[in-house]
């Protein structure tokens, strides 16, 4: 999809290749080099990265803190523009945010005035379209199982809840692309599991491409399809591996066994497990 899109954009004819649109990539980041400025020194942060997302992945971002993962996020987010490199999806190269495509961060960022229906409401809101789409609302929350607690205040959540309130804020847009970065890190091991569980489950039957940012090998493991490995700063792509693994995974699974000390030793950690 994407190649199609960048060939139309550049020839400026409607090509026969959009008939195969399921088979090309939704996403494409295509030899993506960044850094920032701080004062007059220049910090690499990302180092020709090159990969593409098939429709309906779900990708996890395993690399060492501080390497570029949330900046590759937030190119995907259009909230930056690469350097050199192009990020594409079906429509055409990135050039700023839109609600096909949505971050959610480790904090839920709750407007703590609004009710947890009023705070998933809100990107409906901005958009003028929630007067059609309120029972959208009510589907989001049933899907993220807070039915119950549509009129409850952000203080009265517990943090998964929470956690689940900044979800259904995202998946209310019905976004092509959910960006996470770390959402699960501040919660308790066992509520963890749980919300591992339900975001593929909802990624499952919502049919988005899932990119996820993630400390948590495991994590990585029994969630994803593909693991994408980073160096450390500037991030390269150290390997891309496919996990084959029907739903639900079992973190005893000896191929998830073998994959994990595969990632830890890619990271330098072989000898800590
Ligand atoms: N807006 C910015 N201006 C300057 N430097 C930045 C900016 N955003 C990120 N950086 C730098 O880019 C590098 C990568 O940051 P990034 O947040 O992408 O890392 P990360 O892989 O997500 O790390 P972590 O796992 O700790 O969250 C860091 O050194 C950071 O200081
Ligand atoms: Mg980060």
């Amino acid at each position: 999809m994407v190649e199609s899109a960048l060939r139309e954009r550049t020839s400026g004819e409607v090509s026969a290749s959009s008939l195969q649109a399921s088979l090309l990539p939704a996403l494409a980041v295509r030899d993506v080099s960044h850094g920032f400025f701080l004062r007059d020194t220049h910090l690499q942060v990302l180092d020709r990265v090159d990969f593409s997302v098939g429709v309906g992945e779900f990708i996890a971002l395993l690399g060492p803190s501080g390497c570029g993962k949330s900046t590759l996020l937030r190119l995907v987010a259009g909230l930056e523009t690469p350097v050199s490199g192009v990020v594409a999806t079906e429509e055409g190269p990135i050039l700023g945010p839109d609600p096909s495509r949505i971050l959610v961060f480790q904090d839920p960022t709750l407007f703590p005035w609004r009710k947890v229906w009023d705070n998933i409401a809100i990107g409906l809101e901005a958009r003028g379209l929630l007067r059609a789409s309120r029972a959208r609302v009510d589907d989001v929350l049933r899907l993220v199982g807070l039915q119950n607690f549509a009129n409850a205040y952000p203080h009265q959540l517990s943090g998964g809840m929470a956690q689940r309130v900044s979800l259904a804020r995202a998946l209310v847009n019905d976004p092509k692309f959910l960006l996470l970065d770390e959402p699960l890190g501040k919660l308790d091991a066992l509520t963890r599991l749980s919300m591992q569980g339900e975001i593929v489950r909802i990624w499952q039957s919502a049919g988005f491409v899932a990119l996820l940012v993630t400390h948590d090998i495991e994590e990585a493991l029994l969630m994803a399809t593909r693991v994408l490995v980073f160096s450390e700063r500037p991030a390269r792509i150290k390997a891309d591996i496919r996990i084959d693994k029907a739903y639900p995974r079992h973190r005893d699974d000896e191929d998830l066994v073998r994959q994990r000390h595969e990632i830890l030793t890619l990271l330098g950690h072989a000898s800590d497990w």
